[in-house]
């Protein structure tokens, strides 16, 4: 079975799309020993998944993917977007980052905003992306605790519920990183 590595820090992404991936064998980032932080100083999330899966291609001549994700709202022109993890601070803290969008979105009507996931797939010297887009609204307080990042706020478009109100499960049929993950899937299982 032919290698593909998955560069990502997140075990959990990683245990997930392991699962779904049938025709490669899918290579951490600790299989490849890889302890130094890759880095992500594009202005884009594409540019940013590009970074990453051609960081650890370069360097091990692999086939490899990577993702990256944001939330963009609308009355924020786009703000949090490619900063999501540090919107507040350097500490990629979530809680400070809720506090700074709701601050910013206290007199504003419109709460319309999109999470996004770009993955980047370089495969038989072929660059290859793959988009998944959710829309929704940001909620004026916090509501449920389950996901991580900007969960407690976003609301799906077609639900009454938060994505931190949802079950992992339930949250992964219609997520952002679940749509381009199929995507990748779909792809590379007919490879
Ligand atoms: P990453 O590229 O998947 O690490 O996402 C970057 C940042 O975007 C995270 O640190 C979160 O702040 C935010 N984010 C991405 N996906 C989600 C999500 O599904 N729920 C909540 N926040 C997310």
């Amino acid at each position: 079975m032919r290698d593909i590595c998955f560069v990502t820090g997140n075990q959990n992404k990683f245990v997930e799309v392991k699962k779904l991936i049938k025709n490669f064998n899918l290579i951490s980032n600790s299989d490849l020993n890889i302890e130094e932080e890759i880095p992500e100083t594009e202005n884009t999330i594409k540019g940013n998944s590009f970074l990453k899966s051609n960081y650890v291609h370069k360097k091990f001549g692999l086939s490899c993917f990577a993702d990256d994700s944001g939330l963009f709202i609308k009355a924020l022109n786009g703000d949090p977007g490619v900063k999501s993890a540090r919107y507040a601070s350097d500490k990629s803290d979530s809680d400070l980052n809720i506090d700074l969008v709701l601050k910013n979105l206290e007199r504003e009507t419109n709460r319309d905003a999109f999470f996004e996931t770009y993955i980047c797939l370089i495969i038989n010297d072929e660059i290859h992306y793959f988009k998944g887009t959710i829309h929704g609204k940001i909620s004026k307080e916090r509501l449920g605790s389950a996901g991580f990042g900007y969960d407690p706020i976003f609301i799906p478009d077609g639900y009454k519920k938060s994505f931190a109100q949802m079950t992992l499960d339930e949250k992964n049929k219609i997520s952002h990183r679940a749509i381009a993950i199929k995507k990748l899937v779909k792809f590379l299982n007919k490879k």
